[in-house]
């Protein structure tokens, strides 16, 4: 891991090979492929299979929403690595109801050892292993320090922290008097949500965290990156037209991707739809 690293999140329906390739060419040093549930990997269900394909050499960490250990054993074992892949990323953050009643996404975050168990089995197959969680479930789970507990607990490499609580949407503040109690517990942080300019940058870094995740600043800016690196940025009639090209190097993608970026580049942030996954 570089000194401090910018990462673009993981966003459902946007985040597919051309945006990752458009976003790493702008200055994103790690990317994530969109959440995929690891049951829907096991059944070989094909449409599954392709949100966690890296076609290219991006470095992409492909995030699981995941609970069954055996599964991930076998899935694991199947897995054939492509060049881009730099490991795996587990969804402890994705507050959605649905996710939340079958014990995944938030759900996850008070279980420790299960945690534990399903990082060890990635890191025995020789990748490396993070994750991306919020601050806990609810309010009550983040005043009981839900997430540093986590954080002390689980042997991961890099935690990235979306500084919400699962009932928490984008109205309210990201909370970020929450990362020096995070950086203290001596794990790598990442810091997540609502960062968006060169101060907050600064500011994390002072707080001692060792990247920044970008998801809908990204989306409206791809550029974000190297602008945040102090590189020159790229004009928005630039970048629509590099995506454009990347979309047809990847001819058999969903073009709902390509919808949902062309509608929102260019646009100001948090002109977002309701969705809340992570
Ligand atoms: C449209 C959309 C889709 C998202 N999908 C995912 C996802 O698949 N996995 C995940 O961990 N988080 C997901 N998130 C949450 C983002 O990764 C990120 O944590 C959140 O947007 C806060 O960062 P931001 O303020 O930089 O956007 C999604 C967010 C949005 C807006």
């Amino acid at each position: 891991m570089k000194d401090f690293e910018f990462m673009l999140a993981p966003m459902e329906d946007y985040t597919d090979n051309a945006f990752r390739e458009l976003c790493f060419n702008h200055g994103a040093d790690l990317t994530f492929t969109e959440m995929t549930r690891l049951t829907g990997l096991i059944r070989n269900n094909k449409s599954t299979e392709r949100r966690i394909e890296i076609l290219n050499n991006v470095p992409t960490q492909i995030q699981l929403a995941a609970k069954n250990e055996d599964h991930l054993k076998l899935f694991l074992k199947k897995f054939k690595p492509t060049e881009g892949f730099q490991g795996i990323n587990f969804n402890l953050g994705c507050p959605s109801p649905h996710l939340i009643k079958i014990g995944l996404g938030c759900a996850l975050m008070k279980r420790i050892s299960k945690v534990n168990r399903l990082v060890q089995i990635v890191k025995n197959n020789g990748f490396s292993c993070s994750i991306k969680m919020r601050l806990g479930l609810n309010q009550y789970e983040k005043e009981k320090f839900v997430y540093l507990n986590l954080l002390k607990n689980v042997d991961a490499d890099f935690f990235i922290i979306h500084a919400r609580h699962g009932k928490e949407d984008y109205e309210s503040k990201a909370d970020d008097k929450i990362y020096p109690e995070c950086v203290d517990t001596g794990k790598t942080i990442i810091a997540n949500g609502d960062i968006d300019s060169v101060e907050k940058v600064n500011y994390m870094k002072k707080l001692g965290v060792k990247g920044v995740m970008i998801g809908r600043a990204a989306v409206c800016n791809p550029s974000i990156f190297e602008q945040l690196k102090g590189h020159t940025s790229t004009d928005i009639k630039t970048l629509k037209s590099e995506y454009v090209s990347l979309i047809k190097k990847y001819p058999h993608i969903n073009n709902k991707y390509y919808v949902n970026i062309m509608k929102r580049i260019g646009s100001t942030q948090n002109a977002f739809p309701e969705q809340v996954m992570g």
